[in-house]
């Protein structure tokens, strides 16, 4: 017979989304989950006004975060609250303590990636964060344990699903961007202040977290280049349409011999890549790895149930002793990161201008001068007004080139508000 296993006290920080699911999930499994790890119960669930009615848990159970943290019965902390110093100040409580951390908390993780980073160190602390990346697709254990053997080249990720929602209804729908947030805020995918995720922020986010994983050292996201989708307009996705692309925002981790480029920008994808045709609010993770080549996942990044599946699936993981994150073998120094400027690509530029003699050929000689060749042209035919889109494709060329190209532009009389640019990959 197998030895009586200890019941291990779960205590949850925030009852909101997916605290909510969680709670759900840990009384309505419980026979199959505790087959699974072993027993455990719910000794508390914390959340900012503990007054306030909760529909679906049990009011004796609410508890002050600080009495929480403080019961002797609690084994293993799950943080579903958000915000970034106030989990840091409770996380580092717990794992001093000797408790198991599960957080969904991907702010937290990139934030204070250094400062998380030495606590685990420290005191061999058990640190859990599946639903931080891509809410229900389990990319973390993919990284962590699946791959494990393999050397990572790259990842590259849709991780942010308020932004694909966005972009698929400006290109199927061919709406602006201010028209496509608007859907997204009335259909619940975007929030009231959605800076984070349009600009990038988000994604910026769990690229680190990802990004720290393959690496083993402790990545924050200011380390992450971000260029938000704001700029983009409904032409830029019609014209993407109708030349073979799709215009996603990925999060790109590509991790070279000595230097790693993390960037997050949109992107100019073809068609015929499968991550291309990940649309909606859903997210998707492809990754290379030198022995078993690449892989797509993809599934639904955020949301109560999907991204309280994760989390279970952490506690679950932490009841059975499952080692904490970070397999993978470590550097012994700091990464390289590749300068945004130093990498390469190919490059779109979408300039507004004034229709009249010598725009092109002042466009094609600043991108000349700077080394970079042009592969495509594109001005429609009109028949009214004197404002005109003028759109370039470039050869690969270095960031810092085509940036540069640009800012010599920049004063030209002939250029209409900022030129859109989005990166190319193959
Ligand atoms: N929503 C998603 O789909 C999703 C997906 C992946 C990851 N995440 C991450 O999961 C975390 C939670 O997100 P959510 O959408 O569930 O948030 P939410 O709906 O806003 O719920 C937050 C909960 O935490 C409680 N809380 C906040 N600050 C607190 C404090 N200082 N002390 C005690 N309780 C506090 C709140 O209490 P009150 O109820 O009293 O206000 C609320 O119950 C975040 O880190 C988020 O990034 C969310």
């Amino acid at each position: 017979m197998l030895p009586r296993m200890r019941t291990r006290g779960v205590g949850v920080i925030g009852y909101g989304v997916v605290g909510r699911g969680v709670v759900d999930i840990l009384r309505d499994r419980r026979g199959a989950l505790e087959r699974a790890g072993g027993p455990y119960e719910l000794i508390g669930v914390a959340v900012r006004q503990p007054g306030a009615a909760r529909e679906g848990l049990d009011p004796s159970l609410v508890r002050e975060v600080d009495r929480l943290l403080a019961d002797p019965a609690l084994d293993i902390l799950v943080e579903v609250a958000g915000g970034v110093e106030a989990p840091f100040e409770w996380v580092r409580r717990a794992l001093q303590a000797g408790k198991t951390v599960v957080t969904a908390n991907k702010a937290l993780l990139a934030e204070r990636a250094v400062e998380l980073h030495a606590l685990v160190e420290q005191h061999g602390g058990r640190l859990f964060c599946e639903a931080a990346v891509a809410g229900g697709i389990p990319i973390i254990g993919v990284l962590d344990r699946g791959l494990v053997a393999n050397r990572i080249l790259l990842v590259e990720g849709i991780l942010n699903g308020t932004c694909n929602y966005i972009l698929t209804k400006m290109e199927r729908e061919r709406l602006s961007f201010d028209q496509a947030l608007r859907l997204a805020q009335g259909e619940g995918f975007a929030e009231a202040d959605p800076t984070l995720d349009v600009g990038g922020g988000d994604a910026a986010h769990k690229l680190a977290v990802l990004a720290g994983l393959v690496l083993g050292w402790p990545i924050t996201a200011a380390q992450v280049y971000r260029q938000g989708i704001e700029a983009l307009t409904a032409f830029d996705l019609q014209w993407a349409e109708q030349n073979g692309f799709r215009i996603k925002l990925l999060a790109i981790g590509r991790f070279h011999p000595d230097a790693v480029e993390l960037r997050v920008h949109p992107t100019l994808v073809p068609k015929t890549r499968l991550i291309s045709q990940v649309m909606d609010e859903f997210n998707a993770v492809a990754v290379e790895g030198d022995l078993a080549g690449s892989q797509l996942y993809q599934g639904r990044g955020a949301g109560r149930l999907p991204t309280a599946s994760a989390v279970v699936a952490d506690i679950v993981g932490a009841l059975r002793d499952e080692p904490p994150l970070r397999a993978r073998p470590r550097l012994d120094h700091p990464p390289r990161l590749v300068p945004m400027g130093e990498v390469i690509s190919r490059h779109y530029l979408h300039l507004e201008v004034i229709d009249q003699p010598g725009v092109v050929a002042k466009v094609a000689t600043a991108l000349a001068q700077r080394g970079i060749s042009i592969t495509s042209m594109y001005q429609p035919e009109i028949d009214h007004g004197s404002q005109v889109p003028l759109v370039f494709t470039t050869h690969p060329a270095k960031d810092a080139q085509v940036t540069g190209a640009l800012e010599a532009l920049a004063s030209e009389p002939f250029l209409v508000g900022h030129p859109v640019h989005v990166r190319m990959e193959s």
